[in-house]
């Protein structure tokens, strides 16, 4: 990513609030959210590099692969990169038009044969096809629970076999002392990475009720029940894993 987007620091919560709003990727959020999303993600940084070497291993010659909710476009980035094929494409999807907008500016000064489709559109009614890699890092998330199925299923049905769907999300533990456990743990994070706690608790209530979290046995299930052959988690650091699913 150019510098630019490494600068703006993330201080929208800073400040009490009177009344809290639901959280949406808006033009404010888009400006601050790679430093947003590294102080708030743990393993934000490892995902996105190991998204280069899965990329690497799993593409297929003439293929096409999917970021979906690609942000500022980290993932595509790191994918392209890593890409041994230059008859590959990559489709960029996000629904926020200021998300869109920054991921093209950003990736508009990388170097690499791949072409790269930015689409602003919901995910939800996004065509897969011809797919070798499906990539979801902490976007499911946002998508209504009664609808992740549907999704999870099309993006199934999209890949080709052998293909590989990478779901990265922020997990909820049933065992209620487990959930309290990492959920501190998360926020000690959050507080060492420079935090307030009025900043946390602020954006936790933003959040409440727009991220919603299933829990590490639900996503599993609900792979498999799509068809999905293997499902495993390659990587977890408290509250947040990240699973590669293939078909
Ligand atoms: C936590 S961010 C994803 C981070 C990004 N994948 C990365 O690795 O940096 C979630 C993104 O999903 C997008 N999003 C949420 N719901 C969506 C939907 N229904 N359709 C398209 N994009 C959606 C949001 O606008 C936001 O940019």
């Amino acid at each position: 990513m150019p510098p630019n987007d490494h600068n703006d620091r993330d201080r929208i919560y800073a400040q009490a609030r009177d009344y809290v709003s639901e959280f949406e990727f808006d033009e404010s959020v888009a400006r601050v959210f790679d430093d947003m999303i590294s102080r708030s993600v743990p393993g934000y940084r490892t995902v996105i590099a190991m998204l280069g070497v899965i990329a690497q291993r799993y593409s297929r010659p003439g293929s096409t692969i999917y970021d979906l909710g690609c942000s500022l476009g980290a993932a595509t980035s790191a994918m392209r990169r890593h890409l041994p094929f230059d008859d590959c494409a990559i489709v960029a999807v996000d629904n926020s038009p200021a998300m869109i907008a920054k991921a093209r500016d950003n990736l508009r000064t990388q170097h690499s044969p791949v072409h790269v489709s930015f689409r602003c559109e919901d995910i939800m009614t996004t065509e897969i096809t011809h797919a070798s890699i499906v990539v979801m890092n902490f976007t499911l998330q946002f998508i209504e629970p009664k609808d992740r199925f549907e999704m999870i299923k099309k993006i199934f049905d999209g890949l080709l076999p052998g293909g590989v769907l990478v779901l990265s999300e922020k997990i909820f533990f049933e065992d209620a002392v487990r959930q309290n456990r990492m959920t501190e743990l998360h926020h000690a994070f959050k507080r060492a990475n420079g935090y307030s706690d009025l900043e946390i608790a602020q954006k936790r209530s933003a959040l409440e009720n727009v991220l919603i979290p299933d829990d590490i046995s639900t996503h599993q299930a609900r792979l498999e029940l799509a068809g999905f052959r293997t499902v495993d988690v390659w990587f977890q650091c408290f509250n947040f894993v990240s699973l590669l699913a293939q078909k």
